[in-house]
């Protein structure tokens, strides 16, 4: 008989097992990632501190020079730094982090940070340095590695240095294997589409040639920071269920129900307990799991509660979408557009649209595509994203819009939930709720494109026409005075006004 081996392995290990689908699938995907996941960090951290992100990131080659594929990479933040005693396990242990709220973030898995630690150490061996403080009279110092198979970071060395300055932050140092020459378009591309989305940051990048990209804000406006919220009936299951009720306090249900759940106000707690049947001085800690399962099926059931509020999203906003497309793309015309919420599965999401037209857009022959997830350009993938199918599939004639035309067109969505596919967060699901909202977003930044095309083409024609008159008229006034025999020639200054201002009263309409 074949006898088994059975093993059980941590999550880390898991992921060192399975890094591809983080992200980490080879050398030049692999430095991507880390820059990738470094910089969302420091833009979260930045946000949460509420201050505009100053974000240093510097690539340099490793110890054998520029031919061993060995880089150090050290990203440098002026966001809110992490408590010391929680250095070691934010970059150190996977799915470890501080972002598993209801609340709209960049990270959502406690995955990214450490993933590109590990996978430094991985490839080169070495520890990874974490310099932080949150603005308090120390300043941390921290030489990790991480125990892989237990998920725990090993700490090397602490060091703590006083604060003089007050300086809040966080400085990321370490070596991993990488090929910055494959990778550099992306990261590039990624740093400008960042910038793009994020025009309150100020970006800078030395890359391994000591070469210098800097991508400067233009605005110190931030959008206002999301507020954490409770999970709204639609969207939960039962295990939510079981664990809220394993922890309130509350003794009977319509208190339980007022407290844990988003849009239950009350009257509704009352209207939603009449309508299960349950008592509302029952104890949720007395409830068999047959009623749970029935407790969640009536949640999905009844129609009054009120689709989830918006404020734990952060949209960038029609004004901020513009002014970051005009530094980074520098189109001749932009059109943005926000949707109002929305929901999926009880999750709250919010779309953003713009077309940019003309000025520094190629023209590719086909549409350019920018897709953004709660503030992070999406850069892999793009045939399996749901914006793209959109884009693809929609009648952009009804538009008098080509694909030959130098058009961008960009879709931000943001949500506490977004549809990702993978973990690697690259694309996003077909979810019809928010394919609806793409399309509409969509449709009416075109129409204004339409609308700009066509104005434009009306003052062009007019333009033409008051061409034609100012070339021929002096030469017929000239030919009739002659043919007429007299001397003075006639005042045709008014009448190409006249045709003039015909023209702009008719471009007004
Ligand atoms: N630059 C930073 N500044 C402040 N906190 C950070 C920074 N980088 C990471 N963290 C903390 O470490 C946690 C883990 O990071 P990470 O592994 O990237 O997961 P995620 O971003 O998905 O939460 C974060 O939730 C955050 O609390
Ligand atoms: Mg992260």
């Amino acid at each position: 008989m074949v006898s088994q081996v059975f093993e059980e392995i941590s999550p880390a290990d898991f992921f060192y097992r399975n890094r591809d689908i983080a992200g980490f699938t080879n050398p030049s995907r692999a430095i991507f990632a880390s820059i990738r996941e470094l910089v969302e960090n420091s833009l979260d951290a930045a946000e949460l501190a509420g201050v505009p992100p100053d974000i240093y990131v510097r690539l340099t080659f490793g110890e054998g020079g520029s031919q061993s594929g060995i880089y150090k990479l050290r990203v440098e933040d002026n966001g809110s730094g992490i408590t010391s005693r929680h250095i070691p396990s934010a970059f150190g242990q996977v799915l470890f982090g501080s972002k598993y709220k209801l609340k709209q973030a960049r990270g959502t898995f406690g995955l990214g940070g450490t993933m590109a630690v590990l996978y430094g150490q991985i490839t080169t061996h070495k520890p990874a340095s974490i310099v932080s403080s949150t603005g308090s009279t120390k300043i941390y110092k921290y030489r990790i590695m991480i125990d892989i198979q237990r998920n725990k970071p090993i700490i090397l060395e602490r060091k703590i240095r006083i604060n003089k300055e007050r300086w809040h932050g966080t400085i990321v140092n370490f070596s991993l294997e990488g090929d910055y020459f494959r990778a550099m378009p992306k990261i590039l591309e990624y740093l400008k589409q960042t910038a793009l989305v994020n025009p309150y940051a100020n970006i800078t990048f030395v890359d391994p040639k000591g070469r210098l990209y800097k991508f400067m804000r233009v605005t110190t406006k931030m959008p206002p920071p999301p507020k954490e919220t409770l999970p709204h009936p639609y969207g939960v299951d039962v295990e939510t269920v079981k664990r809220l009720i394993q922890i309130t306090r509350h003794r009977n249900i319509l208190d339980f129900m007022r407290t844990h759940f988003h849009r239950t106000s009350e009257k509704i707690a009352h209207k939603f307990l009449e309508f299960t049947g349950i008592p509302k001085s029952k104890n949720p800690k007395n409830l068999g799991p047959q009623e749970i399962v029935k407790l969640v099926q009536m949640m999905k059931r009844f129609e009054e509660f009120r689709p989830p509020s918006a404020s734990c999203l952060s949209p960038l906003g029609e004004d901020l979408l513009r002014v970051g497309i005009l530094k980074e793309l520098k189109p001749e015309f932009t059109a943005v557009c926000q949707r109002k919420p929305s929901t999926y599965s009880g999750h709250p999401f919010i779309v953003e649209t713009a077309i940019a037209y003309g000025g520094e857009i190629p023209k590719k022959g086909d549409f350019i595509v920018y897709r953004f997830a709660n503030r992070i350009p999406l850069l892999y993938d793009e045939a399996s994203d749901v914006s793209f199918r959109v884009i693809k599939n929609m009648n952009w004639r009804r538009y008098k819009i080509s694909p030959d035309m130098p058009i961008a067109v960009l879709v931000h969505i943001c949500s506490t939930k977004i549809p990702y596919k993978t973990v690697g967060k690259e694309f996003i699901a077909d979810r019809p709720e928010v394919k609806r909202e793409i399309l509409n977003g969509i449709r009416e930044a075109a129409r204004k494109l339409k609308r700009f095309l066509s104005k434009r083409e009306h003052v062009e024609r007019e333009k033409r026409r008051l061409d034609i008159f100012s070339k021929y008229l002096p030469k017929i006034a000239q030919f009739s005075t002659r043919l007429s025999g007299r001397e003075k020639e006639p005042d045709i200054k008014k009448l190409l006004e006249s045709v003039n201002s015909g023209g702009g009263k008719e471009q007004g309409k």
